[in-house]
């Protein structure tokens, strides 16, 4: 059963504990579900990086999933903009999915700048011991805006987009990331590769 949950609206409602417990997840999926949360500036190689991951670890065997940004706005939060309120509500609903996805027994990779501390912790704080696993993906604001794949941060310091995170929109660094990727120096495969080391050095991959 899940860990803290906040208040519900409705009342007159029962949780209901299935038959299968995460034990028996992990027994069928050879490994623990977890969630691997990337946090970094928009353009810091979140997304192509978590990607790596999630292939390197599907070609294993294992249950892995990506949830990104750009995407999950799309569909699930094609509600929300970039204010800090929306940006809260953001975190929180993905850090929900991530929660049942774990649950699931999926190896979740959730890329999203994410760029309040204290979201980023209230999730950690909704899972169990070792089962967040915080990866910053540490690339310098000039690298970012150099590279500029989407050419947001041209249109950003045009004056076109406010808010944008990084420039005017603050960005907190986390202080004790599980895994520390200083992009600068690392190819996609060498940065993916040292997130699942992680994860084998935790014993998170199990027989996968
Ligand atoms: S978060 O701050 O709420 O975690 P999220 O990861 O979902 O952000 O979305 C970030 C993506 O939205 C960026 O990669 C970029 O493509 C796009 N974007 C559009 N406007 C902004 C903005 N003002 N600040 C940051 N990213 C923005």
């Amino acid at each position: 059963m899940f860990g803290a949950m906040s208040a519900p609206k409705g009342t007159n409602l029962t949780w209901h504990v299935g038959e299968v417990d995460k034990d028996a997840r992990a027994a069928a999926h050879g490994h623990r579900g977890a969630v691997l949360w990337f946090t970094g500036l928009s353009g810091s190689g979140k997304s192509t990086i978590g990607h790596r991951v999630e292939r390197m670890l599907v070609d294993r065997g294992a249950f892995a999933y990506v949830l990104d940004g750009d995407n999950i706005r799309h569909g699930l939060n094609s509600d929300l903009g970039f204010s800090p309120e929306d940006r809260e509500e953001n975190i929180r609903r993905i850090g929900e999915v991530s929660r049942l996805f774990a649950d699931a027994g999926a190896l979740v990779v959730s890329a999203f700048i994410s760029p309040y501390r204290t979201d980023r912790d209230r999730i950690r704080g909704l899972m169990g011991e070792g089962e967040f696993v915080e990866v910053f993906v540490d690339t310098p604001l000039e690298i970012c805006e150099a590279r500029d794949p989407k050419g947001l941060y041209k249109k950003a310091r045009a004056g076109e987009i406010s808010n944008f995170t990084g420039l005017d929109a603050p960005y907190e660094a986390p202080q004790n990331p599980e895994v520390h990727l200083l992009t600068a120096g690392l190819s996609v495969d060498e940065a993916a590769a040292q997130v699942v080391r992680y994860l084998e050095e935790q014993n998170i991959l199990g027989d996968s």
